[in-house]
């Protein structure tokens, strides 16, 4: 119950075997555990010894619907919470303070949101959640590298082309393990990342046509990078059924990021894991061998 920070160090212990033993009495609600960083963020928990609550829709977990919170977070320590589609949705801003204030009152006051990097929209779901009474760290992710590899992009590299609204704009895509290793790693730090937003990032800038360059080298086959206007992704979108308040706001989203904001790369993964991030060029060659762009 309640913060694990909280709980008395045992006594005659050094401070690191007594961090290691709070840390395996410690249960983290895991939302978004069937996603790309959930699905990590779990595994990487559960590697560093802390008991994982999976929360998703099959498991009962609904941030559409309220009455399906407590019965997820009571008893746990932590939570990582992910707001589905994008954080800086008008319903993450409502659904991450509703749900924060939720388990602040049940006693669990550790929180770690991801966050998206250089993202305006995503402020209000931001202060929603450091507003709520928690004990809580954001962690502002960069673009994914597994983007190319898992969700809605992938059906366009395996075809050969990937048409996308990123112009010629770099980015420092970053690895959702070391997200997952960043939140572990935070979440098992004592009070250490509390109040702190961190900015993840790769270690190296890469335009989306660099990168699909680099994926097509580690396929042996030919993906094209098309860039398009913004205003035509989103119409393209809308005719595969995508809500159009849903496109308004990506539109946005896109605009905001692809201004050159994110175009540099931060120490954050240096700093709380003490080494460097993972290359693009490793992800691309493992999720290569995994199959990732076989049709
Ligand atoms: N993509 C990027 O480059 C990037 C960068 C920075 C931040 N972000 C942020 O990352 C978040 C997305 O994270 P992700 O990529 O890890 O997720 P994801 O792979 O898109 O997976 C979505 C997860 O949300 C769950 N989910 C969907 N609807 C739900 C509902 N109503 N109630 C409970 N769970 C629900 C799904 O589980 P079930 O379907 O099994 O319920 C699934 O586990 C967004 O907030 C986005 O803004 C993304």
């Amino acid at each position: 119950m309640g913060c694990w920070g909280a709980r008395p160090l045992t006594g005659g212990m050094t401070d690191k075997a007594a961090e290691t033993a709070n840390t395996q009495r410690m249960t983290v609600v895991v939302t978004g555990a069937s996603g790309r960083t959930g699905s990590r963020v779990a595994e990487a928990a559960r590697g560093a010894g802390l008991t994982v609550r999976a929360a998703s829709r099959a498991r009962g977990f609904d941030w559409e619907d309220p009455t399906t919170w407590a019965q997820t977070l009571r008893d746990a320590d932590a939570a990582y919470l992910m707001y589905p589609s994008d954080v800086g949705s008008p319903a993450a801003a409502e659904g991450v303070g509703a749900l924060a204030r939720e388990a602040v009152g049940l006693g669990v006051r550790r929180l770690v949101l991801l966050s998206a990097r250089g993202e305006d929209q995503a402020l209000p779901t931001e202060a929603a959640l450091t507003s709520s009474g928690a004990d809580w760290t954001i962690v502002r992710a960069t673009w994914f590298s597994q983007n190319f590899s898992e969700g809605p992009l992938v059906e366009g590299m395996v075809h050969g082309e990937l048409v996308f609204p990123a112009g010629e704009v770099k980015e420092p895509f970053v690895d959702v393990r070391d997200i997952a290793d960043v939140v572990t790693a935070v979440l098992t730090s004592g009070d250490r990342y509390v109040g702190r937003t961190l900015e993840l990032t790769g270690p190296r800038l890469l335009s989306w046509r660099e990168a699909v360059a680099e994926i097509s080298e580690a396929a042996g086959s030919t993906i094209t990078y098309t860039p398009v206007p913004t205003r035509a992704y989103g119409q393209a979108l809308t005719g595969f059924g995508v809500p159009a308040e849903e496109v308004e706001l990506l539109i946005e989203v896109f605009d905001t990021l692809m201004d050159g904001r994110n175009a540099h790369v931060t120490g954050d993964v240096r700093e709380v894991l003490g080494r460097e991030p993972r290359d693009f060029a490793d992800f691309a060659r493992e999720a290569a061998a995994a199959g990732a762009w076989k049709a």
